[in-house]
C-alpha cells in the first residue's frame, strides 16, 4: 500500500468530442493533473484515432501536461518524436516495442518522461526488470483499443504485485496507472489495489459535470490509499 496521499487523475478524451477538443480540455484542466492522450494507428489496435500532425497540435493548445498513451506499431521510432512535441511523458506499449531500453533512453533524451504500458494478457514479471528505469507503469484495465469498456477487475492482483516491486525501488518510483474502466464504480478497488494515477474517460466525458466527476473520483481514490 502505498504511503503518500497523492494520486493523479489523467482524463482521457477518447471519448470527448473531437471537432471541439480545445473546449473539452478546457472543462477539466483546473481539476487535473495530466492531459491522457489515446494515439491508435489502426494496427496495434483496431481504431485510429490523430494524425501525428493532430496529436501535436493537440499537445501544443493543451493546458495540462500531456501524457500520451501510444498504442502503435513502431514506438521505437515514433516514440521519441511525441516526446519532441512536448509531451510530459511517452508511454508505449511493451508488447509493440523492439528495444524497450534503447527507446526509454530516445525518449528520455527528446525531454518526456517515459512509461511502459501492459495489455491484460501480459504478466508483470515481463516489465519487471524495466521498472527502475521509467516514469510510469500502466496497467491496462480493459483491452486496449476503445473507451467505455468494462473494468476487469481481474488485473488487480497484477496492480497488487506491482505495488509491492514499485515500493522496492528507490525514489523517485514510477507512478502506477491503471486505464479502462475506472469509475466511481471502480476507482476504489483500483486505489486499494495500489494504482496512484488514474486514467478516466467516458466516466469524466459522459457525465453532466465533467470536472465535478473528477473532484469525486480524486477524493475517493484519495480515501482509499490513506486508509
Ligand atoms: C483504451 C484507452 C483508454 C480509454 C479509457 O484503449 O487507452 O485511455 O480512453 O476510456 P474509458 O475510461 O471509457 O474506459
Ligand atoms: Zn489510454
Amino acid at each position: 500500500m502505498i504511503s503518500s496521499g497523492q494520486v493523479f487523475m489523467s482524463p482521457s478524451i477518447l471519448n470527448a468530442n473531437f471537432d471541439d477538443l480545445e473546449n473539452e480540455i478546457a472543462k477539466v484542466s483546473s481539476v487535473s493533473d495530466f492531459l491522457h492522450l489515446d494515439i491508435m494507428d489502426n494496427k496495434f489496435v483496431p481504431n485510429f484515432t490523430f494524425s501525428m500532425a493532430r496529436a501535436s497540435e493537440i499537445i501544443s493548445f493543451s493546458k495540462l501536461p500531456v501524457d500520451a498513451h501510444l498504442m502503435i506499431e513502431d514506438p521505437d521510432n515514433l516514440g521519441p518524436k511525441y516526446a519532441q512535441f512536448g509531451c510530459h511523458s511517452v508511454t508505449f506499449h511493451l508488447e509493440a516495442v523492439k528495444d524497450a531500453k534503447k527507446t526509454i533512453e530516445n525518449i528520455k533524451s527528446n525531454g518526456s518522461k517515459v512509461g511502459i504500458a501492459i495489455k491484460p494478457k501480459t504478466e508483470f514479471s515481463a516489465v519487471a526488470d524495466l521498472v527502475e528505469h521509467i516514469d510510469l507503469l500502466l496497467i491496462m484495465t480493459v483491452e486496449p483499443g476503445f473507451g467505455g469498456q468494462a473494468f476487469m477487475q481481474d488485473q488487480m492482483s497484477k496492480v497488487k504485485i506491482a505495488r509491492e516491486h514499485i515500493d522496492k525501488c528507490s525514489a523517485p518510483q514510477p507512478l502506477l496507472q491503471v486505464d479502462g474502466g475506472i469509475s466511481e464504480y471502480t476507482i476504489e478497488t483500483a486505489a486499494q489495489s495500489g494504482a496512484n494515477c488514474f486514467v478516466a474517460g467516458s466516466a469524466v466525458f459522459k457525465s453532466n459535470d465533467p470536472a465535478q466527476m473528477l473532484i469525486r473520483l480524486r477524493q475517493l481514490a484519495l480515501d482509499k490509499i490513506k486508509s
